[in-house]
């Protein structure tokens, strides 16, 4: 059956973000094309839960783009698609300048070629680097500490000229710290390696893993340890509607924060956990890694303000629960 709306061409479609964001554009009514080169996402959830098309493919693929572009009417890119591992981005810089700049001009490039020129684009709040307020607002100072963060803020800057030049608008979302899962079970989180902290907290309780390790319980916080802002990854991808919807109907570039407003320690994570899973976990108190900040946490006024976002599981209970349920599922 075919929908009124048009046709969204998601990048990075299968990993955990931007398998939820298909979900919500297929809810709300929307043509989805994924481009994803399955080197992190996963076919099994395209087919067997979103069944919408996937294209298994490359973002510096400039052929196979033209062809996507000339064979279907897209009207807007959402652009997941990304290496994510900090420490790799500190070892690995050129794979994460190669695919993360590179792989995006390429899009871009190709976007301008077909005349497609709307854009949302999964930023991070890593482009801040240290930061000197809390909460964090988008006019904080961008002073990225490691070569990941770095590769968001060269695209937020490449996008910005590509308004100037070319009229291509783009939204683009700093993320905080997206966690949890699709509430009715059918999405969740499953990065290989696993490097965020909830997931492997849960891990822990599975007994995939022998205890969570605390690094650093002697920050200036309440209780020593660091603290971030979590958001709930539906209320992620209901804000990607929200901003596709503002660019279809001719909004200006603009930089959305996307984060809960309020901060859980990693002891708080932990002890949540505990609570929710009913289960021991083990952890082990380490020393501080370097690069950590103390605290992060995101202001989300503006999206608030001009997308009439509000994000609808803010409780840690809930987001924790969520995830707990799609980990027992898929790794139980
Ligand atoms: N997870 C977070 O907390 C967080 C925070 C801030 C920003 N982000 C950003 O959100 C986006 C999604 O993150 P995620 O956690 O869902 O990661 P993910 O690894 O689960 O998803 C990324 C997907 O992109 C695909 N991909 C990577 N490079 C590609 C390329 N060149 N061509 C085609 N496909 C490619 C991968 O196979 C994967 O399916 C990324 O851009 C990430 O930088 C994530």
């Amino acid at each position: 059956m075919s929908s009124t709306k048009p046709t969204i061409l998601v990048t990075g479609g299968a990993g955990y973000i931007g398998s939820h964001a298909c979900l919500a554009l297929k809810h709300a009514g929307y043509d989805v094309i994924i481009l994803d080169n399955l080197v992190y996402g996963h076919r099994d959830l395209v087919e067997k839960v979103l069944q919408v098309k996937l294209v298994v493919g490359d973002t510096n693929d400039r052929a196979l783009l033209d062809r996507l572009f000339q064979t279907h009417n897209i009207a807007a890119v959402m652009h997941f698609a990304a290496y994510t591992y900090v420490g790799e981005s500190v070892t690995e810089p050129a794979k994460y300048y190669r695919n993360n700049v590179t792989g995006t001009l390429t899009l871009l490039e190709a976007m301008l070629a077909a005349s497609v020129k709307n854009f949302v684009f999964s930023s991070t709040c890593a482009t801040y680097g240290v930061p000197e307020t809390i909460p964090i607002p988008e006019e904080h100072p961008q002073n990225p500490i490691n070569p990941y963060g770095v590769t968001k803020l060269m695209v937020e800057k490449i996008l910005a000229d590509f308004d100037r030049a070319y009229n291509l608008k783009s939204v683009f979302f700093r993320y905080f710290n997206a966690a949890g899962a699709d509430p009715s079970g059918l999405l969740g989180e499953d990065h290989s390696p696993e490097s965020h902290l909830i997931p492997l907290v849960l891990f822990t309780a599975l007994g995939k893993r022998k205890s969570i390790s605390i690094f650093g319980t002697d920050y200036p916080t309440p209780d020593g340890t660091c603290i971030r802002d979590y958001i709930h990854v539906t209320d992620l991808a209901n804000a990607h509607l929200l901003g596709l919807e503002y660019l279809l109907k001719g909004g200006d570039t603009e930089v959305f924060n996307l984060g809960n407003g309020s901060g859980f320690s990693v002891k708080e994570v932990i002890e949540t956990a505990r609570t929710v899973t009913q289960k021991e976990i083990i952890a082990t108190e380490c020393d501080r890694r370097p690069g950590d900040s103390p605290i992060l946490i995101g202001t989300s006024a503006k999206a608030r303000k001009i997308l009439g976002w509000s994000p609808q599981y803010s409780e840690l209970t809930q987001i924790i629960s969520d995830a707990w349920k799609w980990h027992q599922k898929r790794h139980g």
